[in-house]
């Protein structure tokens, strides 16, 4: 049977891509996932603000997690703007990665600028870094945007080869005794996965870049799921961080490959984005049709 898929320009021996986070920010952790069967990483983010005073040290972390394992690793900035950032995307060209992705986390406070600002600068800084590097660059994208189609539409035109979807906000929380804010990563569930699941389905049909998804993956069944609207890869994190003592991965690849058994399937191709959006002739799979056949099911 046969699992492997593309991403990026690479071809993976399946489609579990661990997800940035400190998990993927040690050799010894990217060590653990590649035992674990995860086809590649992407390495914890270095963030824009922290460029410039820990540059060189993470660039050395990832050319060292680079040599600890032999699946493809991916480096990962998180960046809002910022006008010099192309000469790190050399730099990490440098330590052998195999691809960057970019993390777009941008809270836009900014009361005078508006949404059609915020996406020209976020397109004007994919551009700078895919001119900056030859490796392949992917965007990783909340899911707050006005028109996520063109959005999406104009990181392709911008030389993105992939869109990652969508990034997890840390939300706040409050202590109302202590009145501080409580700093929990609020990890998901599989119910997490509704949203780029309907996402990916919608976009597959508008792009022909990549489409990694990230946000809820847990299970075999969730992975699945992910492939059948078009993902190309999943980006998994939060069930490694919640089941430190198993292996999710390895449960995920079996349960992937007793499903493509029953179903009579040798290999993803064959599956993968069959229910995308044109998969339903009337676009209600996920569209708005979805929404009033899900409410006037409930009694
Ligand atoms: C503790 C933690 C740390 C994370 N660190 C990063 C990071 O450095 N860069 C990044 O792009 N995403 C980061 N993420 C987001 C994850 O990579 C992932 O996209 C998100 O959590 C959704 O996947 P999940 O539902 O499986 O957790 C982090 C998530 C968690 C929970």
């Amino acid at each position: 049977m046969d699992l492997t898929t593309t991403y990026l320009g690479l071809t993976l021996k399946n489609p579990l891509v661990a997800s940035s986070c400190s998990l993927t920010g040690t050799p010894e952790g990217a060590q653990k996932l590649e035992a674990a069967e995860f086809a590649a990483l992407v390495v914890r983010s270095i963030f824009e603000e922290d460029l410039s005073r820990i540059g060189d040290s993470h660039l050395a972390n990832v050319r060292a997690i680079r040599e600890a394992v032999t699946i493809p690793v991916i480096a990962s900035v998180n960046c809002r703007i910022h006008g010099s950032w192309g000469v790190f995307a050399k730099a990490i060209e440098a330590t052998g990665v195999a691809a960057i992705e970019l993390n777009l986390y941008d809270i836009p406070g900014n009361a005078t600028e508006t949404s059609a600002q915020i996406e020209a600068r976020q397109l004007d800084l994919v551009r700078q870094a895919v001119a900056s590097t030859r490796l392949p660059v992917s965007v990783k994208i909340s899911p707050f945007y006005t028109a996520l189609i063109p959005f999406c539409r104009g990181l392709q035109d911008s030389g993105a080869k992939g869109i990652v979807v969508f990034n997890r906000f840390m939300q706040p929380d409050i202590n109302t005794e202590t009145g501080h804010l409580r700093f929990n990563a609020n990890f998901s569930t599989s119910n997490d996965l509704r949203l780029p699941l309907r996402w990916t389905a919608i976009l597959r049909d508008q792009l022909t870049i990549d489409i990694a998804l990230t946000g809820g993956v847990h299970t075999a069944d969730d992975v699945l799921q992910a492939l059948l609207v078009g993902a190309n890869v999943v980006c998994p994190c939060s069930v490694l961080y919640q089941r430190p003592n198993d292996n999710p991965a390895s449960e995920m690849l079996n349960g992937i490959k007793a499903w493509l058994a029953r179903k009579g399937h040798q290999q993803i191709s064959e599956f993968r984005g069959s229910m995308r959006t044109t998969g339903f002739g009337d676009r209600s799979g996920f569209e708005r049709a979805h929404y009033v056949k899900t409410l006037s099911s409930v009694r």
